[in-house]
């Protein structure tokens, strides 16, 4: 899908820059913080396979310091999709938390977020983008996804997560 992002005035995203949005079918794709229903992040999230017993507080901080793009009723404001970006806005972006609310999956709508964020404008300079998942390859490899290219150079370590942490205030 083509997108025409519109600038959304005195409006900004999670990360303080400026936020955008694109109207199709009654709906409205937009990245601006102030409509995310952190409800709606919380609910699906706990149905997700990757992140069924986070604990609330670590998905707010999460959102909170990523770019939250959402698909939204034009008329009732309520979500039905959202995916969240981690971002140093220069060159390198990757992606978490897709979602579509069961009642509207297979409309296109994972394909409409994907669209609006790999052309996203704030994003024009990033060389690298990522993300993970289990089973969804051929919905991103539409977008240009593939394996690794030099899997070699890519480290990492997993680690138990300090949950007694006040995640609010990260320390
Ligand atoms: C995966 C998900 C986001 C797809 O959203 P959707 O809006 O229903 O999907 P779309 O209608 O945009 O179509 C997705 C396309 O990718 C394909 N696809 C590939 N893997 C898929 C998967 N695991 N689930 C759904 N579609 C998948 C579909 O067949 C479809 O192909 P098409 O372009 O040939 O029609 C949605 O099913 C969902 O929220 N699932 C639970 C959470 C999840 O798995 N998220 C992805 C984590 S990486």
């Amino acid at each position: 899908m083509e997108i025409k992002y519109q600038r959304v005035e005195g409006k900004k995203d999670n990360l303080g820059m400026p936020c955008y949005e694109h109207r199709f079918d009654g709906l409205v794709i937009s990245s601006d913080s102030t409509l995310i229903d952190m409800d709606f992040v919380i609910k699906s999230l706990k149905q997700s396979y990757w992140a069924g017993t986070r604990p609330e507080a670590v998905v707010r901080r999460a959102w909170a310091h990523s770019i939250g793009m959402g698909i939204y009723d034009e008329k009732t404001g309520a979500q039905v999709a959202m995916m969240r970006v981690v971002t140093d806005f220069a060159v390198y972006a990757h992606a978490f938390d897709v979602w579509v609310d069961p009642n509207h999956r297979g409309k296109g709508y994972s394909k409409v977020m994907m669209s609006f964020f790999t052309s996203y404008p704030e994003l024009k300079s990033v060389i690298r983008i990522q993300l993970t998942t289990s089973d969804a390859h051929t919905l991103y490899s539409q977008f240009g996804f593939g394996h690794l290219k030099h899997p070699e150079r890519f480290l990492e370590v997993w680690r138990d997560a300090d949950t007694s942490a006040k995640p609010d205030i990260g320390i």
